[in-house]
């Protein structure tokens, strides 16, 4: 039977002296003090106020200031306001709504989501009520959040992309954009644009272009021979952010029907079993550029965002564990809390790339 989504409360047991009070040196001995974030706000119209004692999870992702580096993965969080009975929004350090498109979209057939060993497949097929019908019926509700907020946009050609964004554009209560590249661009027989450093570059400068009012952040594919290469390409056509990555394609089937166990088939593998790899990718994108890079995949528990934060991330994404646990935001957001006071981690921006190599 697959172990899927399994809670590790046992990692919230760990104790300074056990390896992960090493992961901050910088920072020990410091006097903390906690600056209250003005969330979703661009850095520089702050109010700077300080309580000595607390710990400092607020980040910069580019201009853009965040509570703390727990975000929610688009896709795994509806548009957000669907969870506000399980916990409470303002505390999480940003919700990515559903990836959004120009027009409505129905799906793919059932079953849509099936279990795999440590994780799981899904082929929602991008279903969407579509850009206009969330700034109207639905951005007005996230609105009353204190919480940034971050549209997921995409498309089968660069003007579908575009003119996502021109719609947003007009609407408030929106902190920044995620561009969803792992899309096939049907202009170019269906290659996916994330692939190709010449379509990541066409792609973002087209949503920069369009994005005045916002940062952009685009989203790798993880399916790329060098990670490195397509960063820099984003990077260098106006990204303020990578999130690094999304689902890896894969496949299962019922040996007895012969067929996929999904409508599709063929799907997208998220959950714990990919964190590894993702991770890796993680730290080779954030050796390769200067913007932040969040990152996101398999995340469970508080460590789990340390390993991202340790190899380079600024931020992290919690996506297939709110499907077992649909508070696991607020708890990993807890435990982090926990994990940063007993240890001593001042401000969480320490953690960030301290990594050490092993020694030969
Ligand atoms: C059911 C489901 C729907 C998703 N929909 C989107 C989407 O609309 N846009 C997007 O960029 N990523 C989407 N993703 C990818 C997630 O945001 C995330 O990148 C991926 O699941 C890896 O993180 P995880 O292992 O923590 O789930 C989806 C993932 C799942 C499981």
């Amino acid at each position: 039977m697959a172990v899927i989504l399994t809670h590790r409360p046992d990692a919230l047991q760990r104790r300074p002296g056990d390896g992960t009070d090493q992961l901050s040196g910088r920072s020990q001995g410091k006097l903390c003090t906690l600056q209250e974030p003005g969330v979703g706000e661009i850095r520089g119209t702050l109010p700077a106020v300080n309580v000595t004692g607390a710990v400092d999870l607020s980040v910069d992702i580019g201009a853009l200031r965040l509570r703390n580096p727990v975000l929610v993965a688009s896709g795994t969080f509806g548009y957000g306001i669907e969870f506000s009975h399980f916990g409470d929004l303002n505390r999480l350090g940003g919700i990515v709504v559903k990836g959004l498109s120009r027009e409505p979209m129905e799906g793919a057939p059932a079953p849509r989501i099936c279990e795999t060993p440590s994780g799981m497949l899904n082929a929602i097929g991008l279903q969407n009520i579509g850009a206009r019908a969330f700034v109207a019926e639905k951005l007005p509700l996230l609105r009353p959040y204190q919480t940034a907020i971050i549209a997921n946009v995409f498309g089968y050609t660069v003007e579908d992309y575009a003119e996502v964004i021109r719609i947003l554009e007009d609407a408030e209560g929106l902190a920044a954009y995620e561009l969803n590249i792992s899309c096939p661009n049907t202009n170019k027989g269906g290659v996916q644009f994330g692939n190709d450093p010449t379509l990541v570059a066409e792609v973002v400068a087209a949503a920069r272009k369009a994005a005045i009012r916002r940062p952009l952040w685009v989203k790798l594919s993880p399916l790329v021979a060098d990670i490195g290469i397509i960063a820099r390409a984003a990077e260098e056509s106006g990204a303020a952010a990578l999130t690094v990555a999304n689902t890896y394609p894969a496949m299962s089937v019922d040996i007895h029907t012969r067929r996929s166990k999904l409508g599709n088939a063929t799907g997208g593998l998220s959950g714990p079993a990919i964190r590894p790899i993702t991770l890796r990718l993680v730290r080779e994108a954030a050796k390769s550029v200067k913007i932040p890079v969040i990152g996101l995949g398999g995340i469970e528990i508080p460590d789990d965002v340390l390993e991202y934060l340790v190899v380079g991330a600024a931020a992290v994404q919690v996506g297939t564990a709110s499907f077992s646990d649909p508070t696991a935001s607020w708890r990993i957001l807890d435990g982090l809390e926990e994990l940063a006071k007993r240890n001593n981690y001042c401000d969480v921006n320490n953690i960030r790339g301290s990594f050490l190599e092993n020694s030969a």
